[in-house]
């Protein structure tokens, strides 16, 4: 079967090649994927910055943000063929960590843990995969192949799980959120902060397109520019860009007991002057809370399904803003600049 695979951390290596059919020691649950998404973690695997081949194998079959259909599976699994499911990325380190043992594989401690499409196994840019049940999320049938949106949005519904357990150490009603960054993590961010009745601000880099259309729609503000002239006084930022200047901006312009959420994976070596002392006056004295956030477990992955299934279908339809067949592959990781979410067809 036809898959996308790389040689990790060699450039130039990405390919279409065949793959041997899956192994029923992957599990009982036989799918085909439908569609892929392209993310930045992918961009990175292809340029040689990160991932691992699976043990004994050079090459890596990529994508971890799928969308497929059951074509089979065993009376009882919970699955039957035609459902549309996604796979999860991330599987326990075998040990297991503290974390690992009790299913919160996205908090894992040791870094033992493997990622489909990343880390040591193969993705789900291929023809069809086995998998085991409890590593698979049914999503609504309505969402077609809008169910592809549902890995980026587990990792935003982490970052609001968590936002909410660390706003709940005091008495907690945020109402203003500003999102830095209106790429599809972003925006998925915004969506979940609309759905939380909160005056949700996204900031961005472009002045007209997509990007703040898609902010209008929500009913969200859009502001591009610097944070300090959005005139938001945030108790909550979700930074969805990685970039250094933004995080330290944050921090400086949230409310009294912000929580400032960091998911934005950034290059090393970007050095930025900082006034230290500062800023650690400023975090004490107002009871600051900068976290990180990556990953996503089981829980997110359902909690991500009921708010894709609630969103409004026209609107998720627009994050799609390329799709690829399979043929022209290539073209899927080649970014363009009106992108957001671009996604690679299978079969459909
Ligand atoms: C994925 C996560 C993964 C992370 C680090 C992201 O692109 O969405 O699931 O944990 O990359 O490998």
């Amino acid at each position: 079967m036809r898959a996308v695979t790389v040689v990790p951390l060699q450039l130039g290596t990405v390919d279409l090649t065949e793959l041997p059919e899956p192994a029923p020691s992957d599990g009982p649950v036989l799918v085909k994927t439908r569609v892929i998404g392209v993310c930045g973690t992918d961009i990175e695997i292809i340029a040689g910055d990160y991932g691992w081949a699976p043990p004994g194998d050079d090459r890596l079959a990529l994508g971890h943000e799928s969308l497929g259909e059951v074509v089979q599976a065993p009376d009882g699994s919970g699955f039957s063929p035609g459902d549309l499911v996604v796979g999860i990325v991330r599987r326990p380190d075998p040990e297991p960590c503290v974390n690992c043992a009790v299913g919160q594989w996205d908090m894992c401690r040791n870094g033992n843990y493997t990622e489909w499409g990343i880390k040591q196994h193969h993705g789900y840019a291929r023809e069809r995969y086995r998998i085991t049940p409890d590593f698979l999320v049914k999503v609504a049938p309505a969402l077609g192949d809008l169910g592809v949106l549902l890995e980026p949005t587990t990792v935003v519904a982490k970052a609001w799980d968590h936002i909410s357990r660390i706003g709940a150490r005091a008495q907690w009603a945020p109402k203003t959120v500003l999102v830095t960054g209106a790429g599809p993590i972003g925006l998925l961010a915004a969506l979940l902060g609309v759905q939380r009745g909160l005056d949700v601000h996204v900031l961005d880099q472009v002045s007209s397109g997509l990007k703040p259309d898609l902010v209008a729609a929500l009913g969200a503000t859009y502001h591009h520019g610097a944070i300090a002239d959005t005139g938001c006084v945030p108790d909550v930022v979700l930074e969805c860009t990685g970039v250094g200047q933004l995080v330290f901006d944050a921090m400086d312009a949230m409310a009294p007991n912000g929580v400032l959420c960091l998911t934005g994976v950034s290059s090393r070596g970007r050095a930025l002057g900082i006034d230290a002392g500062e800023l650690n006056r400023h975090m004490v004295l107002e009871n600051d809370v900068v976290f990180g956030s990556v990953n996503a477990n089981r829980s997110h992955y359902e909690a991500g399904a009921e708010a894709l299934a609630k969103a409004d279908l026209g609107w998720l339809g627009r994050l799609i803003s390329r799709r690829v067949p399979l043929e022209g592959w290539k073209d899927a990781y080649q970014r363009q600049p009106d992108d957001v979410k671009v996604v690679l067809e299978f079969s459909c």
